[in-house]
């Protein structure tokens, strides 16, 4: 840029300034400086002439039909303007036409001719977009006294430029005319890359806006911003690892909406939903005794949330079709049970057991739950066999079922074989305790935590909420069977192992005794596997062809082969007395675990 260009462009911030400072419809001299500087970046991007770019995009909206009489007036301002300023004439010109035609207003208007123009629009339809975008369209609501939502206003897809000025809208349905198809009108690569992250801004912001909208609403399903009164299908999940495969899986399909219930009810006092202050509050003074207080602000916070959705939902779900999805989880069977024991006789609930339809596709896989599917195999699960329609009989058993398990009274609930059982809270003791044993404390050594937990969660069948077990952790430091050094407080600052039982057997108490047969539990488990792998490795090595070995690995063939036979044979020779040896090891170690589990117990 020469220095006369520079001069135009410092007069032409200081002519824009003074027209649009103090604006409050979205065209303030802010919104300016954002579009010049934006405009610079992409002209440098895209090889155009800075210059035109910068000065085309000061004077961009000072014509604008919103700041002037009409919008000729506007034109002859800056035409005028230009003169004065001593502009060139072609580059006169070439401003002009940019300005005539920038504005968005309705449809997309004629095309940009040149480059510099095609980057102007694009930096101010950039700046109508993301955070920025959705601030400035509040604002010009507000300038313009319109609402920021009203369900009564349909959304208009075809408009005219006068409709778009003066028609009804509300902010909300200009996200949808204006901000979320800007990014399929502009003009250059390097906008279209920039407008990636806005878009989706847009996308989050509508979400939590819907999300709460919904809070406690009756008339939701009617007034819901994002899905506008088209659903026809509810889906629902137990928890959001569900419901956000659900929502991928469902992403081009608008009339389907998910609903999150939450709350996992494998752990916790169940309570009778009639009276919702109470079972908010037993069920979270129950968590709030055990969890660490590290996890007490957001387990509460959680909860919370939950117990609204569980308030809400059923009620509102009674007119719609609902497809409930609950697999082999604890969890998910007991949210289907408590649902529809909350919305009695649903002409139209559907139940999908997607881990049940997968185990059934792909034998040798086992799944703990849906949560675990991501949205592909959702998506299987669905394609191979239609939802399961709910008779009343079927819903009538699972109410049965939900009374049955409150009147358990129970505090943590587990699967087997598809049935719901109450067992005792110290159900997972013994996998802890095990865990902390195989993982160091053998050696003495502590270990942190977090590990133990990740190590009992990762390896067993059922699932488990972490800080249960974390939970049970401290209760066992408490009973004096775990010791630990560090903080209680937060699982990451406090590591542990297994009580020390070096003293003679006369001298244990209880907690020793139970620490000592874990240890012994845990030999024998891994003797037992070790004899296993032993077995099956001696099977392999006297079933294999010897002859074929060795001509794979020589061409003396035969040496080799009558070598290895030969060696085959002193093995097995060693082996037989081996595995009887330690199989009377292991007799002998489940009779001291037995002598164990029988001696009485001190009070
Ligand atoms: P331009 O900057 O192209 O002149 P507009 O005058 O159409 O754009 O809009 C200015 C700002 O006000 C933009 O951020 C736009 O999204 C917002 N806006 C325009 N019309 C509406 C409306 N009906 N409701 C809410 N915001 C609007
Ligand atoms: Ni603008």
């Amino acid at each position: 840029m020469n220095a006369m260009q520079c001069h135009i462009i410092q007069q032409a911030q200081d002519f824009a300034r003074a027209v649009h400072d103090g604006d409050s419809s979205g065209h303030d001299w802010w919104h300016i400086q954002r579009v010049a500087r934006i405009a610079k970046i992409l002209a440098r991007l895209e090889g155009a002439n800075t210059y035109l770019c910068e000065l085309s995009a000061y004077l961009h909206d000072i014509a604008d039909e919103k700041l002037n009489e009409s919008k000729e007036k506007g034109y002859k301002r800056v035409k005028e303007w230009l003169m004065q300023t001593g502009v060139e004439a072609s580059d006169q010109e070439q401003v002009l036409e940019i300005i005539s035609t920038m504005s968005f207003s309705g449809g997309a208007g004629r095309p940009m001719l040149t480059l510099e123009g095609q980057i102007v629009q694009d930096a101010d339809r950039l700046d109508a977009m993301g955070a920025i975008g959705i601030a400035r369209s509040f604002a010009y609501a507000g300038w313009k006294g319109q609402s920021m939502y009203d369900p009564a206003i349909p959304l208009r897809t075809e408009m005219t430029r006068e409709e778009y000025r003066k028609g009804k809208s509300s902010v909300i349905n200009h996200f949808y005319e204006k901000l979320l198809i800007l990014s399929g009108l502009l003009n250059t690569e390097s906008a279209r890359l920039l407008a990636n992250g806005k878009h989706q801004e847009v996308e989050l912001f509508l979400r939590a806006f819907d999300k709460e909208w919904a809070m406690g609403n009756e008339s939701y399903l009617h007034e819901s911003p994002i899905h506008r009164g088209q659903v026809s299908r509810v889906h629902i999940a137990f928890d959001d690892s569900t419901a956000g495969s659900l929502r991928m899986m469902l992403r081009s399909k608008p009339g389907e909406m998910v609903v999150t219930l939450g709350d996992d009810l494998m752990v916790g006092p169940l309570v009778k939903d009639q009276d919702f202050s109470r079972s908010f509050a037993v069920r979270n003074d129950w968590f709030q005794k055990r969890y660490s207080p590290s996890h007490r602000d957001e387990n509460r916070l959680l909860l919370m949330e939950s117990a609204v959705n569980w308030l809400t939902w059923p009620q509102l779900l009674m007119e719609w079709p609902c497809v409930i999805w609950a697999g082999n989880a604890a969890s998910e069977q007991l949210g289907l049970r408590r649902l529809l024991s909350l919305m009695p006789d649903h002409p139209h609930a559907m139940l999908v057991d997607a881990t049940r339809i997968l185990q059934e596709q792909t034998s040798h896989i086992t799944y703990r739950g849906t949560f675990e599917l991501d949205s592909d195999k959702l998506r299987m699960a669905l394609d191979a066999a239609d939802p399961v329609q709910l008779t009343p009989t079927d819903q009538v058993d699972y109410r049965a079922d939900w009374e049955r398990l409150m009147e358990e009274d129970g505090v943590l609930r587990v699967l087997q074989a598809g049935v719901l059982r109450t067992v005792p809270e110290s159900y997972f003791d013994a996998e802890i305790l095990q865990a902390a044993y195989v993982l160091d404390a053998r050696e003495g050594l502590y270990r942190k935590s977090a590990r133990i937990i990740g190590e009992v969660i990762g390896k067993g069948e059922v699932s488990i909420s972490d800080s249960f077990i974390e939970s049970r952790v401290r209760h066992l430091i408490r009973q004096g069977i775990l010791t630990y050094t560090g903080e209680l407080d937060a699982m990451r600052f406090y590591s542990v192992s297994l009580v020390d039982v070096s003293k003679p057997e006369d001298q244990w108490n209880n907690t020793q005794r139970l620490a000592n047969r874990v240890k012994i539990q845990t030999l024998l488990e891994e003797m037992m596997e070790i004899q296993l792998l032993e077995r099956r490795i001696m099977d392999q090595l006297t079933q294999m062809d010897t002859a074929e070995l060795g001509q794979l690995v020589s061409e003396e063939a035969e040496s080799v082969k009558n070598g290895m036979q030969a060696c085959i044979q002193e093995l097995m020779l060693t082996y037989k007395p081996h595995m009887e040896q330690q199989t009377s090891v292991i007799t002998l170690l489940s009779d001291v675990r037995r002598r164990l589990d029988a001696a009485p117990s001190e009070p």
